[in-house]
This record gives structure tokens, C-alpha cells and sequence, in this order.
């Protein structure tokens, strides 16, 4: 046994004692599809001295390589800068392919929750494994993956033909889909989208379900999990578990615009007010849900004061707010103050929702955020 085969006997026991394995084919499937197998041999570390991600090299360091690869809430980076490492000094800027977090890919397993047989489609092959433990559930011949970078797509199949697993890897653009081998009855996407494309609907079989990480800009994404309808027009249904995915490619969004519309000059300008938000407002998650349905477009910073006090910058291209301790500062046109006084007002009124509580409907009018009942529109 391998140093990787001891550490993937021991996730399989935490995972197992934790009461991670949601159905007992999870368990199986996870325990048979070794994780190590498919990870390449040089992995991306984030430092934060320099902010940026380093290589590392199996060859030179195996059991860190290993216990990166077998960690069960961290995911491995894989690619960066969409396999061009930005820097000159070969580190690069901006993950772009991954090895999903474990506890990310139990949870977006046992929403998808295929049958035996059941015919499924996977967007954002990345790796190969979640496609490999699909492929245990379902069998090869009902999975088509896909992957809209080739290299990836290419080292993808291999690993899992490696294991005899013989799933249809396309190189393209998911947010297609595969027409051809339509109706699937589970469309799984992981890597996070903000609008949920009508095509996966269309290709869905009546009942069908869609499962993907839904964002905004207030991030992370809650799971969308989404029952297709009989006429195969529209989806609909609740969040689950929140989980951090990177973006479609082609979706990416623009990066914070708070370094390009702040200044020190602005901040003299800036018109000074009281707020009645507590400043820790956006810790809560499920609050920081509802604010990004209400604000879309609009980033959220944390930057506590320097004695430590919670704090937070709203951002848009045009206007920001500094918001702390009962105080604001804004400059531009909009007062995001008020519109995050509002929309937090609203989630206090209506019992503090939690991100469970609220669901999405796509159709061919587009797309509904709402709460408790698919009628009450919110944002
Ligand atoms: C988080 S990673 C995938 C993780 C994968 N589930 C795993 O554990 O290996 C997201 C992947 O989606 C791919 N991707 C991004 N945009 C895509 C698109 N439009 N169509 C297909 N794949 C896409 C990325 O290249 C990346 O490999």
C-alpha cells in the first residue's frame, strides 16, 4: 500500500464516521475510485505572502502532494490562467481547473442522486473523478462529460479509461449541453454560473433535475437543485448547501471594481452618514444570500478597521460604501448603504430567512429568484 492508498483508507474512515457517505452507493463508489489517480503530478498552492499559486511537484515533495490530493475539505488546483501561469516566474494568478473539494463532491453527488442506468450529463469534467464515481453509479455508457479545455478533457479520459471507465469526454462549451445524446435524466454542472442555460432544460427528460452552483456576486453560490417540468420549459426548485465552485469559463466575472473606483481623493469626497446595520451584517451567510439576490452586481468586501471590527465595502463600477461601526462613506451615484439597509431590513421582516428557503425558476422569460413559494419574486 502507497502512502496516497493509506490516505485514501483513511478519508474513506473520517468520511465514513463523520456520516459524509449521504447514500451507501457514495461510499462504495468513493472507496473503489482511487482520488490519487487523478490528480496530475504538479499541483497550484496559494501563498499568501505573494498572493499567487505556486507549483508543486509530486516528484518533489510525495506526501504533501498526497495529503493535498486526500484532504477532505480543501480542493486542489490543477490548472492556472487557463494553463499559461501569468507570471514570468512561473507562478500564477487565477485557479482555472481543480479537484473539487471531497465534502463539495459528496454534496453535489447526493443532490444529483442518479439511479442505476440513469442517463446524466457533467459539465466541468476537470479531473475526471467526479466523472469516475458517476460512472460507478450509472455506468459509463449513460455519462457524457464535458470540458471546455482540451488538454484537460484529453488527460481527463485517459485517467478514466485507466480504470475502465469509458464515459463520452467532449471537448466544448457546456452551457450547450450534448444534443445528441439528449434527454439526460441529471445534468450536473461544477464549476459556478449565475444564469442557469435554458439548452440543459431542453435536453432534460420530464422530472428530470439540474444541479448546479447558482451566484451572485455576493458569493458563494447556493446549490441550485432544480425538477425539470413535463413540457421541458422551465425548472424550478430550492438551494441547497452553499459551496464554492470557480466560474464558468466564459462566465467569469469581472474581478472586484473597488480598486478601480476607489481612491484616496474619493474617500475625501465621500458623503458621510449613519447606518442602523449592525456592521457584522454580511457575516451570516444566509443574510449575505439574501443581500446578493436584492443588490446583483454589486461586490461585498470584508475589510475589518484596523482594531479589528467587522466592516464592509459595497461595490458597483461607479459608486462604493464603506460601511463600520454604525457609520457610512460612500461616493458615486447610488447609495448602496440604503439599498443594504433596505434589502437586510426586508430578510430581518421575514424571519431571517436561510438560503434553504429561497428557490429559482428558469424558463423562457428568464430567471426568478424567490422565496418559500415559487410566486414570491425576490430581487
Ligand atoms: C471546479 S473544476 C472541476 C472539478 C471536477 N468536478 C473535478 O473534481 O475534477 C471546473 C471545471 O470546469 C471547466 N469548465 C469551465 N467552464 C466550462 C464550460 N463552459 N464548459 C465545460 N467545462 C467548463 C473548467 O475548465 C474546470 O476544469
Amino acid at each position: 500500500m502507497t502512502g496516497a492508498d493509506r490516505l485514501h483508507a483513511r478519508a474513506v474512515r473520517l468520511l465514513d464516521s463523520s456520516g459524509a457517505f449521504a447514500r451507501p452507493w457514495m461510499r462504495e463508489a468513493f472507496r473503489t475510485v482511487p482520488r490519487h489517480a487523478f490528480v496530475p503530478d504538479t499541483v497550484w498552492v496559494w501563498h499568501a505572502e505573494d498572493d499567487r499559486y505556486h507549483p508543486l511537484s509530486r516528484a518533489d515533495d510525495e506526501e504533501r502532494w498526497a495529503e493535498l490530493v486526500h484532504h477532505p475539505t480543501e480542493p486542489v488546483v490543477t490548472q492556472v490562467d487557463d494553463g499559461y501561469p501569468a507570471l514570468t516566474d512561473g507562478t500564477g494568478e487565477l485557479p482555472t481547473s481543480s479537484m473539487s473539494a471531497t465534502n463539495a463532491v459528496l454534496t453535489t453527488l447526493a443532490a444529483t442522486d442518479p439511479e442505476p442506468g440513469s442517463r446524466v450529463l457533467h459539465i466541468g469534467t476537470g479531473t475526471g473523478y467526479d466523472s469516475a464515481l458517476l460512472c460507478e453509479r450509472v455506468g459509463g455508457a449513460n455519462l457524457v462529460t464535458i470540458e471546455v479545455d482540451r488538454s484537460l478533457a484529453d488527460a481527463a479520459r485517459e485517467r478514466l479509461r485507466r480504470l475502465g471507465h469509458r464515459p463520452r469526454v467532449v471537448c466544448g462549451n457546456g452551457e450547450f449541453g450534448q444534443r445528441q445524446d439528449a434527454p439526460y435524466d441529471r445534468v450536473l454542472c461544477t464549476a459556478s454560473l449565475s444564469r442557469v442555460p435554458l439548452t440543459w432544460i431542453g435536453q432534460c427528460a420530464p422530472g428530470g433535475r439540474i444541479v448546479a452552483p447558482w451566484k451572485t456576486t455576493f458569493q458563494p453560490a447556493g446549490l441550485a437543485v432544480l425538477t425539470v417540468d413535463t413540457d421541458r420549459r422551465s425548472a424550478s426548485g430550492r438551494f441547497g448547501m452553499p459551496l464554492t465552485f470557480m466560474d464558468l469559463r466564459g462566465r467569469r466575472r469581472p474581478g472586484n471594481p473597488l480598486p478601480r473606483v476607489y481612491s484616496a481623493g474619493r474617500w475625501e469626497e465621500s458623503r458621510y452618514g449613519t447606518a442602523t446595520l449592525p456592521p457584522d451584517f454580511l457575516d451570516d451567510f444566509h443574510a449575505r444570500f439574501t443581500l446578493g439576490l436584492w443588490l446583483p452586481g454589486v461586490h461585498a468586501t470584508r475589510t475589518p478597521t484596523p482594531d479589528g471590527s467587522p466592516a464592509w465595502w459595497l461595490t458597483t463600477d461607479t459608486s462604493w460604501a464603506y460601511l463600520c461601526a454604525g457609520e457610512t462613506f460612500q461616493w458615486g451615484p447610488r447609495d448602496l448603504a440604503e439599498e443594504a439597509e433596505q434589502a437586510y431590513n426586508w430578510w430581518l421582516q421575514e424571519g431571517e430567512p436561510e438560503v434553504f428557503d429561497f428557490g429559482l425558476t428558469v424558463d423562457g422569460e428568464g430567471q426568478r429568484t424567490w422565496l418559500r413559494e415559487a410566486d414570491r419574486t425576490v430581487g
